[in-house]
Formats: C-alpha cells, sequence, structure tokens
C-alpha cells in the first residue's frame, strides 16, 4: 500500500525494486525543446582499479575513472548528462550537490526518480544557473557508493576563459577505503602557476565530516564557500579554512613574485603544490586559527528581509532508542520524531523562510539542503556581520545553534539531510514540501 509519502534515504535500497520499470527518462526543464550546450555521457560501472600508489580498490567508476570526469559550464548553459548503468547492481542516481537544479532533475532515488537499474539509462537536464564549484554524486545506497567512487565535480564559472593572468584548479577530497585522495590520487596534486598569477583552487570536501584547507608561502582570500561568492573577502594568512562534509572552499592565492612555490593543504599535509620552476614546498603543520564565517567578508545586503518571515521552522536533532525499518538502535531524531515519521516542512513559493536548528544530539551533523542555498544569520544567538554567508552544507556542532534564512523558490520535494552519509542511512532525513 502506498502511504503518500515519498519514500526514504534508509530503504534506498528498496528503489531498485523498481528499477525494472525505469525506462530511459529525460527530466522536466522550462524547455524541453532546447538544445544542451553541455552534453555528457557517464557510464557507471563496478571496477576494480588503482590508486596512483597501487592501493587497489574494489569501487565504481564513471567512463572508467574515479572520480569521474569533472564537468565544466558556463553560467545559463543547458547541463545535459546521460547516466548510463552498465554495471553497478543497486542502480544508481546522480544528485547535483548545491546546484539549485529543477526537482526532476535533483537525482534523489525514490523521491525524484526510481534509481537506474543496470542496462538501463537516465538523462539529466539543468540550466547551470550560478557560477561556482558543484559537485555530483550517486543518491542511491548513498553511504556505500559514494564512499566507493561514484562521485565527481561539477564547475560553472562565468565566462568560457578565465581572463588572463589567472589559473583554476579543482582540488576534490575523497577517502577511498581510508585512503585519503585529492582528483583520485594519493600525495599531492602539481598545478601550474606563474610567479605573480592569481590561482583560484576549489576544494570539495566529499568526506563524511569536516576537514580544513590552509595555504603555506601565501597569503590567500577565502572567495567562495558552497558555490556562493562572499563580498569583499579581505586577505588572511596564518589561518585554516574549516570545510563542511558536503561543502565547498573556494580559495584565491597570488603567487609570489620570487617564483617560490605554494602548497595548499587539503585536509591534511598533502595538497595542491602551485609553482612553475619547482614544486618543492615543505608541508607546514594546520594553523591553530581558524576562519570564522560568522565576521569574514563585508556584509552586502540579501535581496529580501529575513525579519519579515513568512514561515519559521524549528528544527531539534537528538537521538532516543527505538526502531527504523525493524532494526533496533539509537536512532537520530527531528523534533523528536524518529525517521520517516518527521512532519515534512511545508512552504509556499516565494516564502521567505525562517530555521532554528539546534544539536541536542551530543555529535556534529553537516546538514545539506537540497535545491536552495540559505544564509547564515547567527549561531548561538551571535549575529553573523560578515560577508553573507550562503551554505547548502552546513556543519552543525554538538551543542550548536544556527539560525538560517532562505527563500523558497525552487517548487518540489527536497531532502534536507545530514552528509555524515550514514547517519542518513540511520535516519537523519527530512524534507522540505512545497503546497
Ligand atoms: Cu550530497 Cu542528499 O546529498
Ligand atoms: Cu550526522
Amino acid at each position: 500500500e502506498h502511504s503518500g509519502r515519498p519514500e526514504h534515504m534508509p530503504s534506498e535500497h528498496g528503489a531498485s525494486e523498481h528499477a525494472a520499470s525505469a525506462r530511459s527518462l529525460t527530466s522536466l526543464t522550462a524547455d524541453p525543446d532546447r538544445e544542451a550546450d553541455v552534453s555528457i555521457t557517464l557510464v557507471a560501472r563496478r571496477q576494480r582499479f588503482r590508486l596512483s600508489t597501487g592501493r587497489p580498490v574494489d569501487g565504481y567508476t564513471l567512463n572508467g575513472t574515479s572520480p569521474g570526469p569533472v564537468i565544466h559550464a558556463t553560467v545559463g548553459q543547458l547541463v545535459q548528462v546521460r547516466l548510463v548503468n552498465e554495471s553497478v547492481p543497486d542502480g544508481i542516481t546522480l544528485h547535483w550537490h548545491g546546484v539549485d537544479v529543477p526537482n526532476a532533475a535533483d537525482g534523489v532515488a525514490g523521491v525524484t526518480q526510481d534509481a537506474v537499474g543496470e542496462g538501463r539509462s537516465f538523462t539529466y537536464r539543468f540550466v547551470a544557473g550560478q557560477a561556482g564549484t558543484f559537485w555530483y554524486h550517486s543518491h542511491q545506497v548513498s553511504h556505500e557508493q559514494v564512499r566507493r567512487g561514484l562521485l565527481g565535480a561539477l564547475v560553472v564559472t562565468p565566462a568560457a576563459r578565465p581572463p588572463a593572468g589567472t589559473a583554476d584548479v579543482v582540488a576534490l577530497l575523497h577517502l577511498y577505503d581510508g585512503a585519503r585522495t585529492i582528483n583520485g590520487r594519493e600525495g599531492d596534486v602539481r598545478a601550474e602557476a606563474l610567479p605573480g598569477e592569481r590561482v583560484r583552487v576549489r576544494m570539495i570536501n566529499t568526506e563524511n565530516g569536516q576537514t580544513s584547507l590552509w595555504v603555506g608561502g601565501a597569503p590567500f582570500r577565502l572567495i567562495a564557500v558552497d558555490g556562493t561568492d562572499l563580498h569583499e573577502p579581505a586577505p588572511v594568512r596564518d589561518t585554516a579554512v574549516t570545510v563542511t562534509a558536503g561543502g565547498r572552499a573556494d580559495i584565491e592565492v597570488t603567487m609570489p613574485e620570487d617564483g617560490s612555490p605554494v602548497r595548499v593543504h587539503i585536509g591534511g599535509p598533502a595538497g595542491v603544490v602551485l609553482g612553475s620552476r619547482s614544486y618543492d614546498v615543505p608541508a607546514v603543520p594546520r594553523p591553530a586559527t581558524s576562519l570564522d564565517l560568522l565576521t569574514y567578508g563585508t556584509p552586502a545586503p540579501l535581496g529580501f528581509d529575513p525579519d519579515r518571515p513568512d514561515r519559521r521552522f524549528d528544527y531539534v536533532i537528538g537521538r532516543r532508542p527505538g526502531f527504523l525499518d525493524g532494526r533496533p538502535g539509537i536512532w537520530w531524531t527531528i523534533n523528536g520524531h524518529m525517521f520517516p515519521d518527521v512532519p515534512m516542512f511545508v512552504v509556499a513559493e516565494g516564502d521567505v523562510v525562517r530555521v532554528r536548528i539546534v544539536n541536542d544530539s551530543g555529535e556534529p551533523h553537516p546538514m545539506h539542503l537540497h535545491g536552495h542555498h540559505a544564509v547564515v544569520l547567527s549561531r548561538d544567538g551571535v549575529r553573523a556581520t560578515g560577508g553573507p554567508w550562503w551554505v547548502d552544507s552546513l556543519e552543525v556542532g554538538a551543542g550548536e545553534s544556527y539560525d538560517l534564512a532562505f527563500v523558497a523558490g525552487n517548487p518540489g520535494i527536497w531532502m534536507d539531510h545530514c552528509h555524515n552519509l550514514p547517519h542518513a542511512t540511520e535516519g537523519l532525513v527530512a524534507h522540505l514540501m512545497y503546497e
């Protein structure tokens, strides 16, 4: 019997039961006849592959590699991705993490589509509306499929070519069977950068916990978080930037005029080494100070008034003993309810929505909202005074509370869940629904 409730992450496995009925479908966009500007086919396979150190991984690939290819688009382009499941047993999807896509292209198995079974395909279409750093990953049995390699980077730029004197580097951090990699390699990634050149490094944290980025040998500016530019950020040095699980941080480094290389640490001693003649630059320890995004950057108008909301939601995360899909355990709760009995958060299009998120569960949770970006207004009652800090992924520490606001501008049913993906399997999932 159908309960009227969308299916949910803890039962994602169940979505593969429907795979037999999945045909090759095209998700809806405003103009179904428009020709794609960026068109790519991604073929997913179960595959044993080797990391750069020779370490074998029993995982999944997209077009033969993990991470899959970096997808590049410029703002306003129509991106079309045909996903083919050659040999992934549980079925697959692709979710465009941080991109406010139309609901039908959101890639959540059991909510916006059925999982794509072996031998099947599905085509995603969406317009790249915002320049920034994003990523894509499977949203079917995601705690397992993301870890084993069904993921990749998506970069949207304002113009097709970077302006002269600038360079652009992606640094996707991922753990394969405990091996920490950057762009699929263990150890450093090198990128050419000339003296005086400005380099944008786009860090993508695909791990289940927060990590950090820091720079040895040069000052830097944090210029974007979760695909959204900060307003007039000042240069810093000897400062670490923490990056939420699922989140992204883009920094800009100006290369020293004397030609010396710069090490951008990505989560540890390894990182992106920027240089031209030499790449010989020692690791430096993580600085003791971290950038506080509550105060970093320069205030700028939000475009709406968060103090006159149409809706207010409380989102209290706790945990208690109970049963989930028949399994006993100590499971997460939202407002005291255990999955799937968490009432939906209901909005109407155009609403200004205030959310107060309180973490009483004793553990940190990197919360991720699909289809929307929210602005951080305060943490533990302390108001944000920096540049607008927009997020799609936000680490809410144990005992912390955040006030957030967003405009409901993207109709559909959207997941809001913990991006420590095993936690989502343990029920830390809610949904936002448009009435
Ligand atoms: Cu990056 Cu619902 O996920
Ligand atoms: Cu969590």
